[in-house]
């Protein structure tokens, strides 16, 4: 069914974007995380939102393991309720976007027609791909929820890495080796490009 059969119109608003832009003084955008379960994902974000927080800008933070708390609670890890959990994240990020503030998602976001479906939904340059690049082993190793343990144990199933995919992503802004370098290092990584590709000063 499409929009005009459920009597639905797109309500254009007063204030743009471009006028909140301004309001908060820098561009907004979205930093998308994308890597296996243990690569490093929540903790680089999370540093990365406290620099830009530091410099006075206006952030948000959307976690794949906090927005299973909430928005997404009804969700699992099948197929379908990865694409629709990925779905919400876009879209709740495309709408933190016109409303003028920098956001940060970390999410497993497996699947490439996923990621490229959000990448679809925001404007040119709003959204910036982070590969937190980090082999399987070495995220079994670090194992910080112990969930690894866990499904060989046989108690988790559809797990990324082993019993579910995780595509590497064909193309990505900024992609970080958290095998080699430190999340200090990678941070500082995200903060460089976004200060060389001019989106903050
Ligand atoms: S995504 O695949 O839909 O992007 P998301 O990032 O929201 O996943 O959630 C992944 C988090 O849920 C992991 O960091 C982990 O803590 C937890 N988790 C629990 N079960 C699974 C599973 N089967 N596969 C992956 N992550 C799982």
């Amino acid at each position: 069914m499409d929009h005009n059969q459920k009597n639905i119109k797109w309500q254009s608003v007063g204030v743009t974007k471009e006028m909140r832009q301004k309001l908060h003084g820098h561009k907004s955008f979205v930093l998308w995380f994308t890597g296996l379960s243990g690569s490093g994902k929540s903790t680089i974000a999370s540093e990365v939102e406290h620099l830009l927080y530091d410099r006075g800008l206006s952030t948000v933070l959307l976690d794949g393991d906090n927005v299973r708390h909430g928005l997404c609670q009804d969700l699992l890890f099948s197929e379908e309720d990865r694409k629709e959990n990925i779905r919400r994240l876009g879209e709740v990020a495309k709408l933190f976007v016109e409303s003028g503030v920098i956001v940060l998602v970390a999410a497993i976001s497996p699947i490439e027609e996923d990621r490229q479906a959000v990448r679809k939904k925001l404007g040119l340059n709003e959204f910036i791909e982070v590969y937190v690049d980090c082999s399987l082993s070495e995220c079994e190793n670090r194992d910080p929820k112990g969930l690894y343990k866990k499904v060989r144990d046989g108690l988790i199933t559809d797990f990324t890495g082993i019993s579910n995919p995780y595509e590497i992503p064909a193309y990505s802004e900024i992609v970080l080796q958290t095998e080699k370098k430190n999340a200090a290092e990678c941070t500082n990584e995200v903060l460089e490009y976004l200060i060389l590709n001019g989106y903050i000063h």
